[in-house]
């Protein structure tokens, strides 16, 4: 079946969409179609209605919730940010990891930095859709380099350390080292970061002549790892030493899978702290990013939800950090504090990707969710969506919203633009990490060159979808608490 729609104009990238075959029906089972997921909670500083606790905030800083928020951009970058460049996961197998990611993202492994291109330290590889970049990284045993002169040399993460991934990998299980951000200059936002407070972790590193990189402690066991070319060009050449980072080699068509989902790039990296104030502290202070959203209890309208939330941005708003904390005494235990305690400490809770075509996207990765893709959050019910005609009516068609419904997706509004998004169950083991899937509507503005591009955080972050995406989660939580009930009791 064809699907034909008039209006979605707000976007071009979405044309696409609207003469798609129908190739996948989504329908959701009772069972999850009664619940959805959410992230934002109780206002920091004061109780909620339900009595929740909340953590003390630092001097200075106290949540307002998302209503009272005014949104200003004070330009206050302290160095040149451009935009997200990759993302690292550390693992114990980066083959295997980057295989799966690469079949269930549509993201083709592109580059690679091992044994066969001469690096005896770690094994990297990565994938790549459009200006998406996850790079996947793994030790080799350290006895291989041990008789090795100059075996460090050939790392092409410089960074890179077998004790500290072997103790991430033990801690966190599967998670993210490192976010990477393009800068005008590695060097200088290193040393601008660390004179204003952010711990260094690893020095302003010149590789080939032509590429900087250098690393300050983000949260947790993550690092922000700022990268920055002496010639900026990176897509002029097809050698990934060129556009990514030197050490690293294109792989051959064999070991690629040419497939493309319409993922764009790093919309959002979302990180979970069990106090928000310090964190956010840190943050804006070494970088000089300015408070993008808030989002507390009263914006959710659950009692349940369990946390609060702050999103910090760059000048160009390409960059966005949101970071959450857990709140207690709800009913349920909040979901950052489960995450807290099966990661063993902070780290990164979601990363969201946006898509040019969101419906592509969803019926690629849904084929792919039985067969070693990723799995979704269950679906809302049906009343969830008569309710998106009411509430975005203006910008979707019936067959778009209908379309949102057969793939589980989720439509919200802010005053500027409208967001698609739909979670992913946790990506591992642990029920720690997992990807959001998004595409923003809306907010186009022209430069004065007349170049048209989309300003961030168009549309949001799912304020509106809050209190029914937590009740998602909550739900899937009780799955894994009903699964620890029938487990039979030592005798
Ligand atoms: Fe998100």
């Amino acid at each position: 079946m064809i699907t034909r729609v008039q209006k979605f104009l707000p976007f071009a990238g979405l044309t696409s969409v609207l003469k798609i075959s129908n190739l996948f029906h989504h329908t959701s089972t009772p069972a999850f179609a009664q619940r959805a997921t959410a992230f934002y909670g109780t206002e920091m500083g004061k109780a909620s209605d339900s009595g929740a606790q909340v953590s003390n905030p630092a001097p200075g800083f106290k949540l307002v919730g998302f209503s009272n928020f005014l949104r200003t951009n004070p330009m206050s970058d302290r160095f040149g940010v451009k935009r997200f460049h990759h993302i690292e996961f550390w693992s114990t197998d980066a083959t295997n990891l980057a295989r799966r990611f690469s079949w269930g993202l549509g993201m083709p492994i592109v580059a690679k930095s091992d044994l066969s291109t001469g690096n005896v330290i770690h094994a990297s590889y990565l994938t790549r859709s459009g200006d998406l970049n996850f790079l996947f990284t793994a030790p080799y045993s350290p006895s291989i380099a041990g008789d090795l002169e100059n075996a460090a040399a050939t790392a092409s993460i410089p960074s890179f350390d077998h004790s500290a991934c072997h103790a991430f990998a033990a801690s966190h299980g599967l998670g993210v080292r490192a976010i990477a951000i393009e800068v005008d200059d590695a060097e200088g936002a290193f040393h601008t970061s660390v004179a204003h407070g952010a711990r260094p972790m690893s020095p302003p590193v010149t590789m080939g002549g032509s590429v900087v990189i250098s690393e300050v402690h983000l949260y947790g066991d993550a690092v922000l790892r700022y990268v920055s070319y002496k010639n900026p060009n990176p897509n002029a050449t097809s050698d990934p030493s060129s556009w990514f980072l030197p050490g690293f080699e294109a792989v051959d068509e064999g070991s690629s899978f040419p497939v493309d989902f319409g993922l764009r790039r790093v919309d959002h990296t979302v990180g979970n702290v069990p106090k928000l104030a310090p964190v956010v502290t840190y943050l804006k202070q070494f970088t000089g990013f300015h408070e993008f959203a808030e989002f507390t209890a009263e914006d959710v309208g659950t009692s349940e939800s369990g946390l609060n939330s702050v999103v910090l941005a760059s000048n160009n708003e390409m960059v966005l950090l949101p970071l959450n904390e857990p709140v207690f005494g709800t009913k349920r235990k909040s979901q950052i504090q489960t995450y807290l305690e099966h990661n063993e400490g902070p780290g990164v809770q979601h990363l969201a990707l946006m898509s040019d075509d969101i419906f592509r996207t969803l019926r690629e990765m849904r084929r792919r969710s039985g067969v070693g893709g990723f799995d979704f959050m269950p679906s809302p019910p049906p009343t969830y969506y008569r309710n998106v005609k009411k509430r975005a009516g203006d910008v979707l068609t019936d067959d778009q919203i209908k379309e949102c419904e057969e793939l589980g997706i989720l439509v919200d509004k802010d005053d500027q633009g409208t967001l698609l998004q739909i979670f992913t169950k946790p990506l591992g083991d642990r029920p720690t990490i997992f990807i959001e899937i998004i595409q923003r509507l809306g907010c186009m503005v022209k430069d004065d060159e007349g170049k048209v591009s989309q300003k961030g955080g168009c549309g949001g972050f799912g304020k509106g979808n809050f209190s029914e995406l937590f009740k998602s989660i909550e739900e899937y939580e009780k799955t894994l608490g009903a699964k620890r009930i029938v487990d039979p009791a030592p005798v």
